[in-house]
């Protein structure tokens, strides 16, 4: 199959959103959608306007680190501008879009790695960022940008074959990103739009994270703590109980589970 050409009215065709997506706009090359969302912030765009890319030069994730993105993956960022109260849900709205859309398009079952990795069979085929500014008690705007490992070779690049997968990979054949794109952001669009109550958003991640009741590693803030992933609260914080039995609540970091322990 040749590689399928993005555009947006390719996307907005058939998506029946009212918030999400009511703006969408493609560029074929971008160094990352993140800084194209904060142009369209500056320049007063609509609440749900969506900023796709059919590749990245300078892709960025989580933790300082860059996120690859060639053409084949999907790379997009979503513009809002919510109550200051909902933003610890954008997280988990983010990742159980991500996870419902792939497994509605594929039929391939998806797992949540804390705070939120989205993985199948135990490899990341998505991440996601959220940016934001909060000026006295007041979110100016919130970007949430998710890239999903779609039509990408993993044994093509080098170092990432015992920890990533893409749609392509798990079922040998192509999978359509205007489909995937079209049921996430309805899918976002149907859990944003339960806030300002976040409980069953939050008790539906809570059931897909793969690290409650596991041995973990956190890398948090340049430091690493061992103990069980006990739990998450409401804010999307991860609580650890260390083996002196001390609780520590996390906020943001990197789990590595500790299977064979
Ligand atoms: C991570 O797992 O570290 C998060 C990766 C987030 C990547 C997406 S791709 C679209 C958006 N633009 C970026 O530069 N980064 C995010």
């Amino acid at each position: 199959m040749a590689l399928e050409e993005l555009s947006s009215s390719s996307i907005t065709a058939g998506l029946a959103t009212s918030l999400i997506g009511r703006k969408v706009v493609y560029f074929p090359r971008l160094p990352s959608t993140m800084d194209a969302a904060r142009l369209e912030v500056r320049r007063g765009t609509a609440e749900g306007t969506v900023i796709i890319a059919g590749e990245q030069t300078e892709g960025r994730g989580r933790l300082r680190r860059t996120w690859l993105s060639p053409s084949g993956n999907i790379a997009l960022s979503i513009v809002l501008y919510p109550d200051i109260a909902c933003l610890p849900y954008l997280v988990m709205i983010a990742s159980l879009a991500v996870a419902y859309s792939i497994e509605t398009v594929t039929d391939l079952k998806t797992r949540i790695k804390w705070p939120n990795d989205v993985l199948i069979g135990g490899k990341k085929v998505c991440g996601i960022l959220i940016e934001n500014k909060v000026r006295a008690n007041r979110v100016d705007y919130a970007v949430v940008g998710i890239g999903i490992n779609v039509d990408l070779k993993i044994a093509d690049v080098a170092g990432i074959a015992a920890t990533a997968t893409s749609l392509k990979d798990e079922l040998d054949r192509n999978v359509l990103k205007k489909n995937v794109i079209r049921n996430l952001l309805t899918e976002f669009e149907r859990l944003y739009q339960l806030l300002p109550t976040g409980e069953s958003i939050y008790r539906a991640w809570r059931a897909r994270l793969e690290t409650l009741g596991e041995k973990v590693a956190v890398t948090s803030g340049g430091s690493v703590l061992e103990g069980i992933a006990e739990s998450v609260d409401e804010t999307g914080a991860l609580v650890l109980r260390q083996a002196d039995g001390t609780l520590n609540r996390i906020v943001a970091g990197d789990v590595t589970l500790h299977h064979n322990d």
